[in-house]
């Protein structure tokens, strides 16, 4: 039965696909709309470009035709070379592979990771036969080099992420990739949350793996690329058919992956033209108003390292979970910086490993920007965020709160 979401995908005349009216899409780290020119893109191959790109005729060799100059356009985006890129299903499945190939290629000992990666990262980790350490950050949710440094001797292979998921904050991967050459050990970066919003570009961080996922950058969910530095060895997580040259097995969405190219040729359009300041400055916009007009608010991360378009803030005194309600209710959609657990609200690991405390945690929320957001938004934005943080120490500073949040 077709599903009704007002408004969803009517397509405005700002060029992209936009939520219903009255809402506003600030969650663009957990997903992006489609931008138009990514859906017209995708189209033909959904109506008419059926064909399993690995057979042999006419329509089959075009769909391959469609995934080879996505894979180009992917590859430009990220400075690599098109052959160096596997399409895959997404962003975990990208990150699962780089693990397991590095666990089977890499010498023995265990793996080290950053203590903010997401749990794509981090639960594959749990699961290597090595086990894994673990780099802290600092207070600004970047990596401790240092620390790094003592983890590096007897592990068998480094996973960083380029850009943390719920501060925007950036790492120092080059750092990174450079400390473990010197000790011969491979690294992949989760690059997730960084490709089409930042310069990643694969030569000049001298990474060896890096995943990155469609749906963060105006492209459809359920598509994704890992980069594997030519020469590496390599090992692949699913088999069968033998596509993407041996490399990931299963029938190629050929849909998806051109959606992925249109996505990262805009992305990286962008990034040429004004390296996403559009998006900066509505970041600050949004930011800049809630600080300068509200007592008791905290930038969280290191301000000068993140990524364009997040910001992470800690309101005192006020519940996050009860204004995600509020803010839902005003049609503004943002998250919570917290772990939904057993019907808990826990503070996410993010935050504990950067030594923000429990009470902190529980009042911060995240706003992630897209290209497709306007000033406007941003700033009724803040209004409404003002709004409801008012009204809930309002209610909180009068005994009543603070509100219950049950997850299903
Ligand atoms: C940093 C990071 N890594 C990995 C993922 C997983 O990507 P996907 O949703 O494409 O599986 C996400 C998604 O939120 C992410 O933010």
């Amino acid at each position: 039965m077709a599903r009704n979401f007002p408004g969803i995908f009517r397509l405005e005349n700002r060029g992209g696909v936009v939520e219903a009216p009255g809402m506003i899409h600030l969650d663009a780290n957990a997903s992006t709309p489609l931008r138009a020119e990514v859906l017209e893109a995708m189209l033909p191959w959904l109506r008419d470009g059926y064909a399993n790109p690995s057979g042999t005729h006419a329509a089959a060799r075009r769909a391959r035709e469609g995934i080879e100059e996505a894979r180009g356009q992917v590859a430009e985006l990220l400075g690599a070379m098109p052959e160096e890129l596997v399409f895959t299903g997404g962003g975990t499945e990208s990150v699962n592979t780089a693990l397991h190939s590095l666990n089977v290629h890499a010498g023995v000992g265990p793996a080290l990771v950053s203590a903010i990666e997401h749990s794509a990262v981090l639960r594959y980790a749990e699961s290597l036969p090595r086990g894994f350490r673990v780099a802290p950050v600092n207070a600004g949710g970047r990596l401790d080099l240092d620390a790094l440094a003592e983890g590096l001797p007897g592990a068998a292979f480094v996973s960083v992420m380029a850009a943390n998921n719920e501060t925007g904050v950036l790492q120092p991967l080059r750092e990174v990739c450079m400390m473990a050459r010197e000790r011969g050990l491979a690294v992949h970066s989760d690059a997730v949350q960084a490709v089409g919003k930042s310069p990643i570009k694969v030569r000049d961080l001298a990474v060896d793996m890096l995943s990155l996922s469609a749906h963060k950058f105006h492209g459809p969910k359920g598509v994704g690329a890992l980069y594997v530095r030519g020469g590496l060895r390599f090992s692949p997580l699913l088999l069968g058919g033998g596509q993407e040259g041996g490399r990931r097995s299963g029938t190629e969405n050929t849909a998806g992956i051109v959606g992925m190219g249109a996505a990262a040729a805009y992305m990286r359009r962008q990034l040429e033209a004004d390296g996403h300041a559009a998006m900066r400055n509505l970041r600050d916009a949004f930011e800049n108003k809630l600080v300068e007009e509200l007592a008791g608010v905290t930038v969280n991360g290191a301000v000068a390292h993140r990524l364009p378009n997040t910001s992470h803030l800690s309101f005192e005194a006020c519940d996050a979970a009860g204004l995600l309600i509020l803010l839902d209710e005003a049609g503004i959609a943002c998250s919570a910086g917290s772990a939904c657990m057993s019907g808990r609200q826990r503070p996410s690991h993010v935050q504990l490993a950067m030594g923000i405390d429990e009470t902190r945690a529980k009042s911060s929320l995240r706003f992630s920007f897209s290209t497709l957001n306007t000033m406007g938004e941003a700033f009724a934005a803040a209004v409404m965020v003002k709004r409801a943080v008012e009204k809930l120490r309002r209610v909180q500073g009068s005994g009543v709160g603070p509100v219950q949040v049950y997850c299903v």
